[in-house]
C-alpha cells in the first residue's frame, strides 16, 4: 500500500475509534459538519431538539457518507436530559457544540429566552464533560462578537465591542465561561468565529432550511428567485462603502465545517498551544449585498427582483476576517469563490422548490 494510502487509512482507523457528540449537529452548520466527520471516519452522536431544523436532515447525510450518524432528539438546556444523554454515551471523546438559536432580530425579542437557551445548553454540556472527563470542545462563535471594528480585516485580537444583540452578547458570555472553566478544570476549547457562513453541500441534499420567512441574505436572495419571496429588500445603500451597500466575509458552510474536523484534530492530537484558542474562521475577502446579488444572477441564471430600502436595525456597515491565523496555525484556508457559494445556493434552493 503506497505511503500516502497508508497515511489516509491509518489516520481513518484513529478517527474511527473516536465517538464526537455533535450539538446541533441537524442544523445548516451542524449536518455539514456531520458530512465531513463521517467522511473522516469519525463516529457521530448528533443532539439536536429540532427547533431549527427537521429530522429527514439525518438521513440526507446518511445518503451523502453511507453511514447513518446516531441520533437523539433532546433539548440539552435541560439539565436531566442533558445528564441521561451523557450517560447513555459515555464512551463520547469530544464535543463540538452548534445548539443555539441565531437570529438576531428575534434575540431582541425574546432575550430570556435567548439567555437561557444558549447558555444553560452550553453550562449543562460543560457539567456532563467534566463529571464524564471528555476534555476537547470546539465552540461554535461568531465575529458578532467584533461589533463594528475600527480597523480591517479583523483578526483574532482585535478588541471585542458590545453586543448589539443578545444573540451576541450570548456568544460573548458563552467564550467567557469557556474561558474560565478551562482554567479551573482539564476542558480544552478552540472557539471558532464565523463570518456569514451560505451556501450547500454539492449535492444539494442538504443546506440552509430557514422557518418561516428568512433572517439571512443568501436564503431570501434563492427563495425570491424561486418566486416564494416576491421581491428581496436591501437594506441601505447609503453606507460608507464602494457602493454603499453593506460588506460581509461570506464563506461557504462547507468550507466551514471542514474548519472544524481541523480544530477537532488539532485537539485530539494534542496540538493545542493553550487551553482555549480563538480563531476567525473567513476568507479573508469582504463583498457588498448588491455583489452577492450579482454573483447570484450570474451562477443562477436568474434576473432578481430586489429594492433598495431603509437600513435594518443593527446591522454593521462593514467586517471581513484577516484569517491568517486560522492558516497558518490550523493549517486551514476557506477555497470555494462567492460564484461556487451562490451556485451551490441556488442549486439547494431548486432541489427544496422541486425547479428542475
Ligand atoms: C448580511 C447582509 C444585511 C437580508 C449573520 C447572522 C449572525 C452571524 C453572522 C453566525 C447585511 C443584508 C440581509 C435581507 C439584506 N452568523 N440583508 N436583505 O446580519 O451579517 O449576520 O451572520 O453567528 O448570526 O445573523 O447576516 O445575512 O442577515 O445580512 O439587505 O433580506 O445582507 O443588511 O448587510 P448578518 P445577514
Amino acid at each position: 500500500m503506497e505511503n500516502t494510502n497508508k497515511f489516509f487509512f491509518v489516520s481513518l482507523q484513529k478517527n474511527i475509534m473516536s465517538k464526537i457528540l455533535v450539538t446541533g449537529g441537524a442544523g445548516f452548520i451542524g449536518s455539514h459538519t456531520v458530512v465531513e466527520l463521517q467522511n473522516s471516519g469519525f463516529e457521530v452522536v448528533i443532539a439536536d431538539d429540532l427547533s431549527n431544523s427537521n429530522e429527514n436532515v439525518i438521513q440526507q447525510i446518511a445518503e451523502i457518507t453511507q453511514k447513518k450518524p446516531i441520533f437523539e432528539l433532546v433539548n440539552l438546556a435541560n439539565e436531566e436530559v442533558c445528564k441521561q444523554l451523557f450517560t447513555k454515551h459515555s464512551d463520547i471523546t469530544a464535543v463540538i457544540h452548534f445548539a443555539a438559536s441565531k437570529a438576531v432580530g428575534e434575540s431582541v425579542e425574546k432575550p430570556l429566552f435567548y439567555y437561557k437557551n444558549n447558555l444553560c445548553s452550553l453550562l449543562n454540556v460543560l457539567e456532563n464533560m467534566v463529571q464524564h472527563n471528555i476534555k476537547p470542545i470546539v465552540f461554535s462563535s461568531s465575529c458578532t462578537v467584533y461589533g463594528q471594528p475600527k480597523t480591517l480585516p479583523v483578526n483574532e485580537q482585535c478588541p471585542l465591542q458590545p453586543a448589539e444583540s443578545p444573540y451576541g452578547n450570548s456568544k460573548q458570555i458563552a467564550e467567557e465561561i469557556l474561558s474560565d472553566c478551562t482554567k479551573a478544570t482539564s476542558i480544552k476549547v478552540i472557539s471558532l468565529r464565523y463570518f456569514n457562513p451560505i451556501g450547500a453541500h454539492e449535492a444539494a441534499m442538504i443546506g440552509e432550511l430557514p422557518i418561516g420567512v428568512p433572517n439571512n441574505l443568501m436564503p431570501f436572495i434563492t427563495q425570491t428567485a424561486a418566486g416564494i419571496r416576491e421581491k428581496l429588500s436591501v437594506f441601505g445603500n447609503d453606507y460608507n462603502t464602494p457602493d454603499g451597500t453593506c460588506i460581509r466575509d461570506y464563506i461557504h458552510v462547507v468550507d466551514l465545517a471542514k474548519a472544524h474536523v481541523v480544530a477537532l484534530n488539532r485537539m485530539l492530537k494534542n496540538q493545542q498551544k493553550k487551553s482555549i484558542e480563538f480563531f476567525n474562521v473567513g476568507t479573508g475577502k469582504g463583498f457588498s449585498v448588491l455583489e452577492v446579488i450579482k454573483s447570484f444572477e450570474k451562477t443562477s441564471g436568474q434576473k432578481l427582483n430586489y429594492q433598495i430600502v431603509g437600513r435594518r436595525a443593527g446591522d454593521i456597515e462593514q467586517i471581513w476576517a484577516d484569517p491568517k491565523f486560522a492558516n497558518e496555525e490550523l493549517g486551514w484556508k476557506a477555497e470555494k469563490t462567492l460564484d461556487e457559494m451562490t451556485l451551490s445556493a441556488w442549486n439547494w434552493q431548486k432541489k427544496l422548490s422541486k425547479i428542475a
